[in-house]
């Protein structure tokens, strides 16, 4: 973990994707902000629904049309505006330079083909290499992971939970992406598996030098495992900074009340206090700061306005009047 600026591989500028529902629009992103160094790992944390699955998929190209609209907003890949460019072009990218470990991976996994033959697979479909090199490129593969490359021909129900999630994190590493999209790659495995897996991610990313938005809920995995934290809250950023400085000088209310709600080893702190209430209706979001029910700091003119984002510490933003944001 460093402080230092890297060479930029990600940049989202103003990004706004709404769903269509039958009666309402679903505001599920509201112009975001986000970039990413080469090599760095970025961690997009907020409690459900605020957003994080859908800004990793417009990033991929792979919201559903309908209901799903990229309303505004530019996504630059290596300094190109991937919503700019054609199917064609895009396919190209997906999995190749950018991959994703879905929120429920153990469904990436079709159960009548063989865990090797998929592996391979996802190496065949972006790289032109022999029958033989793209086998042993899988086997590689599974090794790299942890997994002896005997197992080759056996099927996902062969597999452990958190074996099949390493076959999953092997599929999306197969081809060497720029950049992993990693949507809660552990929630489904056991706390000691969670530990394993996630181990084992750090060492191949740092190994082949990938960039990571890892989503999470938990703060712990963020304190482990980023260099940089962007907390979401209904389709918004409100806090962004390396890690290090968002855990030692939370700025944002929401992002402080995320610290009270969980245990922390150097605490005294006995009782944990939960964020009371919800977050608001994305079909109804309200004028003002969209923390205000549920902020113990609100006053009336949080309600009026929404702050903007300002450089509260150095390098570290936050969306609050309280900390100078008042437009
Ligand atoms: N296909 C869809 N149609 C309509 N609304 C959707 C669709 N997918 C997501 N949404 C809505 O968009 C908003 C953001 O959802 P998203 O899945 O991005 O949240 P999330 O932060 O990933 O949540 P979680 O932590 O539960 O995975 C939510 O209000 C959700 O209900
Ligand atoms: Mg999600």
């Amino acid at each position: 973990m460093s402080g230092e600026t890297k060479e930029e591989l990600l940049r989202i500028r103003d990004l706004v994707v709404e769903y269509d529902t039958d009666e309402d629009v679903v505001q599920a992103v509201n112009h975001i902000d986000l970039q990413l160094g080469k090599g760095e790992t970025l961690g997009l944390v907020g409690e459900t629904g605020a957003g994080k699955t859908t800004i990793a998929k417009a990033i991929l190209r792979i919201l559903p049309d309908p209901p799903s609209r990229v309303k505004a907003g530019e996504i630059y890949f290596e300094g190109k505006d991937i919503l700019k460019l054609s199917e064609g072009k895009m396919r190209k990218i997906r999995g190749n330079k950018i991959a994703m470990i879905f929120q429920d991976p153990m469904t990436a996994l079709n159960p009548i083909e063989t865990v090797g033959s998929q592996i391979a697979e996802a190496i065949g479909l972006h790289e032109k290499l022999s029958k033989a090199e793209v086998q042993k490129r899988a086997v590689d593969m599974l090794e790299m992971v942890g997994i002896p490359g005997e197992r080759y021909g056996e099927y996902p129900h062969q597999f452990s939970g958190g074996m099949k999630q390493r076959v999953v994190i092997a599929m999306a590493l197969a081809c060497r992406p720029e950049l992993l999209l990693a949507d809660e790659p552990t929630t489904a495995l056991d706390v000691t598996i969670q530990a394993q897996v996630l181990d084992m991610m750090e060492s191949l990313k740092e190994k082949l030098n990938t960039s990571m938005i890892l989503i999470t809920h938990d703060l712990g995995i963020v304190a482990g495992m980023c260099d940089r934290v962007a907390v979401v809250y209904a389709g918004e950023i409100v806090e962004q900074g390396t890690t290090e400085e968002v855990f030692d000088f939370p700025g944002h209310p929401y992002t402080l009340g995320l610290f009270q709600s969980l245990p922390r080893l150097d605490s005294t702190e006995k009782r944990l206090k939960p964020i009371n209430g919800l977050m608001p209706d994305p079909t109804n979001l309200p004028e003002g700061c969209k923390f205000y029910d549920r902020c113990p700091y609100a006053c009336e003119k949080c309600k009026e306005k929404e702050a903007e984002m300002r450089e509260y510490r150095p390098g570290h933003f936050v969306r609050c009047i309280r900390q100078g944001g008042e437009k």
